[in-house]
């Protein structure tokens, strides 16, 4: 059976496990806990065991799998990385949600790897871990997919810090089965002999619990809460009974990398361990699972993002050509390396990459490279940039050119693919970089303030066409000294100016919690605020079939150009809707005696087929939808001089107007003028809100 590429970033789940106690408890009997760990069972001042989230998602194994169209009798489970947001309590209900993040080919002999991804949180939303699973299937190899490289993990070469030696029991896998992995190769003697074992063989989970209880006692005794990662590549399989030992060696402050070996033969079962502990502080925005391409991060203000993104957790493309200030030259790719370099060093995970964005295969190459490395991409940040300053007569087209190339152009190459692969997973963000020379204007900058300012105008339709899938595109205007400010900013400024100001808010930009998108923000020294475009009231010089003139704009421009009570509109639908608002008759004057108006909101639909203007309606094919808040819904048909009013929802109405039933009655009495309840947020236009403008021609209500 064919591997189901089709499956790759389709969701799985959500799935529900509820546990109490006792499933805590007997999972640490089953990977050897006892007496000397009472906490770890016994239900006063109970306390888990990490690794004890692997048992309670085991069914996600099995719907990645199966998902993924994998020859079942191939499998074995290559790899297991937990990353901990919050202790696991004792009971509650898990909530688990992932998808398969890639499949790869690591030819006909060796097989195919699966990788897959879930996030499971308790019942209040409150997430507790992630994992990524591998999958291995020695039957699936040579489908044409692509290989994995993966950084391998680096172990001191001097002996271990600790070494913790158990003995699990003959009988362990019966006793560890029960929490959930009941697959018979380890508990049937039978099945064991026919698929080549001597006799049933320990779960590589139950080993890798084992393990964690050793890391634990190591690092972080009797405070599991503290474990913050734990991830390993399971490489030979166990006979139960058979002693082992558990190495470690500490790294850095918080990390240890760490190998289980077979006691008898020396044989490594579990290797590549890598462990991360200590206090988790409250509020911090980590990236951990997710991939981050920076573009022009060799150096700057990219440089700073991609350190900083990788020391909470991100894994990160460092892209950057190498190039000069002017983007003249061969380019090198020293720079992204030794960025890469700073990143590993500090513990954190990158790759490099040395592809210029201002080419459409320079785009495709640097987001590959993180599907390549790291089988995904959830952050963007569109940074690299040149400089070619020159007044505007002096300028050439090739410095017009090479600056939009970089910029613009450059930002579209890159965020065309990433955005492929975001929509596809439902998740994304996107940071713009644009610049104060393009949103206010700069002398000698003509290309580069119209490149900066083009990357506004692409964030305010990508957040449009990302928004239902998850994605917020924001733009940042930072202010920061770096090699192309070196020479225009004051020295005094210099120090103030380190990219680490701007960093902060481009990272929370990037982050799941951030909550908007479409936004531009300057950043610098500290300084953070918003810029918009900002669209004043203005007046309406004529009624709507009368020419203005040029005289009349000079004898109101005081009015035209008055930004007080101005408007930042979400999109341009909001925009036009405002003007053509505009246009809106006043209000017919509030009837003296209320009672002649409409007390229900019924009673107007009632009335409307009466008050439809035939003669306005020839060629006129339109669906109006009335939601009314508190009172239903309505939808209006109108087609061959024709008007149909019905209760209920339309499939396919050409718009939508939502109002309170209070405010459509004042509406429809003539109190509320429709553009002051459009324009004060009482009345919504959805869908094809020039339409909505035939409602004043098409009936004659008051
Ligand atoms: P920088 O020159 O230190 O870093 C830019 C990086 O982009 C360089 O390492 C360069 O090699 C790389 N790069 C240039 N062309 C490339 C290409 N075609 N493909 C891949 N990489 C390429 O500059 P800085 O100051 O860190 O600027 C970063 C971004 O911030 C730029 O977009 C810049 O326009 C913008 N910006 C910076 C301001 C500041 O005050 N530093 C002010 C306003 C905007």
């Amino acid at each position: 059976m064919a591997l189901n590429m089709d499956a790759i970033g389709k969701p799985i789940g959500p799935m529900t496990r509820d546990y109490t106690w006792k499933d805590a408890v007997l999972y640490a009997l089953g990977v050897g806990a006892g007496f000397s760990e009472l906490d770890y069972c016994y239900e006063k001042n109970l306390k888990v065991i990490p690794s004890f989230a692997i048992a309670m998602i085991f069914d996600f194994f099995f719907q990645a799998a199966t998902a993924s169209g994998i020859n079942l009798a191939g499998i074995l489970h290559g790899e297991q990385d937990l990353i901990f947001h919050n202790p696991i309590p004792t009971e509650g209900t898990l909530i688990t949600t992932g998808r398969i993040v890639d499949h790869y080919d690591k030819g006909v002999e060796k097989g195919a790897l699966i990788v897959a991804q879930s996030d499971t949180v308790l019942a209040d939303r409150k997430k507790l871990f992630t994992s990524t699973i591998t999958i291995f299937g020695r039957l699936d190899g040579g489908f044409g997919g692509k290989d994995r490289k993966k950084r391998p993990v680096e172990f001191p070469d001097r002996e271990p810090d600790f070494m913790v030696a158990a003995s699990p029991s003959p009988d362990q896998p019966l006793l560890y089965r029960l929490s959930g992995d009941i697959f018979h190769l380890h508990v049937d003697p039978e099945f064991a002999r026919m698929s080549g074992f001597d006799m049933p063989i320990m779960h590589g989970l139950c080993t890798h619990g084992f393990a964690c209880r050793a890391l634990i006692a190591s690092l972080v005794p009797g405070r599991p809460e503290l474990v913050r990662r734990l991830a390993c590549r399971f490489s030979k399989t166990l006979y139960p009974g058979v002693p082992i030992k558990t190495l470690i060696w500490k790294t850095a402050a918080g990390k240890a990398v760490w190998r289980t070996v077979n006691a008898e033969n020396g044989q490594t079962v579990i290797d590549n361990g890598e462990f991360e502990y200590g206090e988790v502080p409250k509020d911090e925005i980590r990236f951990d699972n997710r991939v981050a391409i920076v573009t022009g991060a060799g150096a700057g203000l990219g440089r700073v993002y991609a350190m900083e993104l990788a020391r909470r957790g991100a894994r990160v493309v460092v892209n950057d050509l190498g190039g000069t200030r002017d983007g003249v030259g061969d380019g090198s790719s020293s720079p992204a390396d030794r960025v890469v370099e700073e990143i590993r060093a500090a513990g954190g995970e990158a790759v490099a990459n040395y592809a210029n964005v201002s080419t459409a295969d320079g785009g495709t190459n640097i987001v590959q490279a993180a599907l390549d490395a790291f089988g995904s991409v959830d952050i963007l940040i569109n940074n690299a940039g040149i400089l070619r300053d020159k007044s505007f007569t002096k300028m050439a087209p090739e410095a017009w050119h090479a600056v939009l190339d970089v910029h613009l152009k450059g930002a579209y190459n890159v965020t065309r693919p990433a955005f492929a692969v975001m929509r596809e997973k439902g998740y994304g963000r996107i940071v713009m970089t644009t610049s104060a020379a393009g949103l206010y204007g700069n002398f000698g900058q003509a290309n580069y303030a119209a490149a900066k300012m083009g990357l506004v105008g692409l964030m305010n339709t990508l957040k449009l066409e990302g928004e239902k899938y998850g994605i917020k595109v924001n733009t940042v205007a930072p202010i920061a000294a770096s090699r192309l400010t070196e020479d225009v900013m004051p020295p005094e400024l210099v120090a103030r100016s380190k990219p680490e100001f701007v960093s902060p808010l481009v990272l929370y930009l990037c982050a799941d919690r951030c909550p908007v998108s479409g936004n531009t923000y300057n950043a610098g020294m500290g300084v953070f605020n918003r810029a918009a475009v900002v669209t004043g009231p203005g007046m309406v010089l004529a009624e709507a079939d009368q020419i203005p003139t040029p005289e009349s704009v000079m004898a109101n421009l005081k009015a035209i150009s008055d930004l007080a009570g101005g408007k930042v509109y979400p999109d341009l639908n909001a925009q036009v809707g405002d003007a053509l608002m505009a246009f809106q008759k006043p209000a017919a004057k509030a009837p003296a005696d209320q009672s002649q108006g409409f007390s229900s909101v019924s009673a107007v639909f009632d009335a409307m087929p009466g008050t439809f203007v035939a003669d306005a309606a020839s060629d006129v094919n339109v669906v109006f939808q009335y939601i009314i808040a508190g009172a239903g819904e309505w939808h209006c048909a109108i087609q061959d001089g024709t008007c149909t009013i019905t209760s209920g929802v339309h499939d396919n109405p050409t718009c939508i107007l939502k109002i309170a039933d209070t405010d459509f009655l004042k509406m429809m009495n003539g109190q509320l003028p429709p553009m002051q309840a459009y324009t004060s947020g009482k009345l919504k236009i959805e869908g094809d809100i020039m339409k909505s403008q035939l409602i004043e021609k098409l009936f004659k209500l008051n």
